[in-house]
């Protein structure tokens, strides 16, 4: 068996890959609505075929679906509001601007009833300039500056994230400095640490990221850094303490991660209010609600996802007798992940021959091709492969094709031999240069982690909304590029 087998199945594939029956198919749930072949085979947002697209905002580009974005956030929003009406009123979705942040999306954000999480100065300063009210912004971050936690008082937020003790303590400084009160959450590690399909749950999470909850890991004999933070913040005049954080990874499935953290922080923060006579009105459960990046990724709906979180967060209220807190959540990449795909230009093709184990044991050695196709971007506008091991999918997006399958590995043009944008898809063995290719699910945490590498531009961002298309970040010039270079 050489080349493609009968099936076209090759043997360098990974077992999840399947050959698909229609290469042509955009399959769910990949792609964001309005994205659809149109007449001519063509793919199309809304109607704008992407050689329109291309024409007019080049290559590489990130297109946007406006509406898409929107839904996906009331989605969340409705989905969590309905699941926690009855227990605490309703929950306040904070979008975590990391994923994907301008002034645009600030303004949807907002539109939608939805609040803003930032992680930075930078962040807030997109969040200021899209004039989005103070209250309805979060900053977190391990080690905030000065000049952050001035900004946020400056911005009148509606809460600051603490991180450690130390700088809650700079934090009450600053504010009381100020004649001021900040508004504070802290930021615990519960102990569980989730990702994709499993969750672990440890005594100690061993990161940078909050106050252990586990007992003694401070000076102070048999407290842990949680309860000195929970302690200090009750004492301070300049500190108003709404609650605690949590957040237990990224790119989740399944609920039981986020309900066993939800469990662990209402029993601390029922411990702690009675133990300091205190009142925490609020709990954020922090993001990482996952995506599907290629056919065998299998999200649940947010509704049942907010059902089974607010099933936990009922019945542990009820047996600690609380009265339960308001709830927030801070999605990020399942709200805007899906919305987006990145457009590609086809460059240079090379094939090289693999050899690979025999389908069997005895077998002997086979040869199997695999096809290198190189485009006009790569890991400055999609870092997450090399960093992450990330899958992703793509298709022929320029044209239809009745060509076989070929096991393809869609390449960047930067000097790098791990520089790889897909590393296992079927495409269709005529792809040439010239060619468009479409990369679904790349509106999280790309354009975000873009880089100049090999002095390459950052792509513009094009958000499509109603039949018209509009840059909502432009892509960079050599100019930008040459910018900085201070020629001295
Ligand atoms: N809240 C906090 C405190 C976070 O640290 C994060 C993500 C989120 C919310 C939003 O998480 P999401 O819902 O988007 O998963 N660059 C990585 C992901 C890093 C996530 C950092 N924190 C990636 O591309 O997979």
């Amino acid at each position: 068996m050489t080349g493609n087998s009968l099936n076209h199945a090759s043997l360098l594939a990974p077992e999840w890959l399947a050959v698909p029956a229609d290469l042509n198919a955009l399959q769910d749930p990949l792609w964001a609505a309005g994205v659809a072949r149109n007449d001519a085979g063509e793919l199309a947002i809304d109607g704008i075929p992407v050689s329109e697209l291309q024409r007019q905002f080049g290559t590489p580009l990130f297109v946007m679906s406006e509406n898409d974005f929107r839904t996906r956030a009331r989605a969340f929003s409705d989905a969590f509001n309905d699941a926690f009406a009855d227990i605490c009123g309703g929950v306040d979705v904070y979008y975590a601007g990391k994923s994907f942040l301008c002034t645009a999306v600030v303004r949807w954000v907002e539109e939608e009833g939805l609040r803003l999480d930032t992680a930075s100065g930078g962040e807030l300063a997109v969040a200021h300039r899209a004039g989005i009210p103070g209250a309805d912004v979060a900053l977190h971050g391990n080690n905030k500056s000065d000049g952050e936690i001035h900004r946020a008082l400056d911005m009148k937020l509606g809460r600051i994230v603490v991180d450690s003790l130390a700088e809650l303590e700079r934090v009450a400084r600053i504010a009381a400095t100020r004649g001021e009160t900040a508004k504070v959450m802290l930021r615990l590690t519960p102990g569980v640490h989730a990702h994709t399909h499993e969750f672990i749950a440890t005594a100690h999470e061993d990161q940078k990221f909050g106050l252990s909850m586990a007992g003694d890991s401070t000076d102070v004999a048999g407290l842990s850094a949680a309860e000195e933070a929970v302690a200090a913040a009750a004492g301070f005049e300049s500190i108003e303490l709404l609650g605690l954080h949590c957040h237990i990874g990224s790119q989740i499935f399944e609920p039981d991660g986020f309900a066993l953290a939800a469990e662990k922080l209402l029993r601390f923060l029922a411990a702690m209010q009675e133990k300091y006579s205190i009142v925490m009105p609020e709990l954020d459960l922090g993001g990482g609600y996952g995506i599907a990046y290629t056919p065998v990724d299998t999200p649940r709906p947010p509704a049942e996802i907010a059902q089974a979180m607010a099933a936990v967060v009922r019945s542990t209220c009820a047996e600690l007798g609380i009265t339960a807190p308001r709830i927030s959540i801070e999605p990020g990449r399942a709200i805007v992940g899906s919305t987006t795909f990145t457009l590609y230009e086809v460059g240079t093709l090379k094939t090289v021959r693999v050899d690979v184990p025999g389908p069997d044991e005895s077998a002997e050695n086979v040869t199997h091709p695999r096809r290198y196709v190189s485009v006009d971007g790569g890991m400055s506008d999609n870092a997450r492969p090399v960093l992450y091991d990330a899958d992703y999918s793509a298709i022929l997006a320029s044209r239809t094709s009745e060509a076989a399958p070929q096991l393809s590995r869609v390449v960047g043009k930067h000097c790098e031999s791990g520089d790889i944008v897909v590393r296992d898809v079927y495409l269709p063995e005529d792809v040439a240069a010239g060619d468009l290719l479409a990369v679904p699910g790349t509106g999280a945490y790309c354009w975000a982690l873009s880089s100049n590498y090999n002095y390459l531009a950052r792509p513009g961002v094009v958000a499509v909304r109603d039949g018209s298309a509009r840059l909502i970040v432009r892509g960079e010039t050599e100019q930008d590029l040459l910018n900085r270079d201070m020629g001295v």
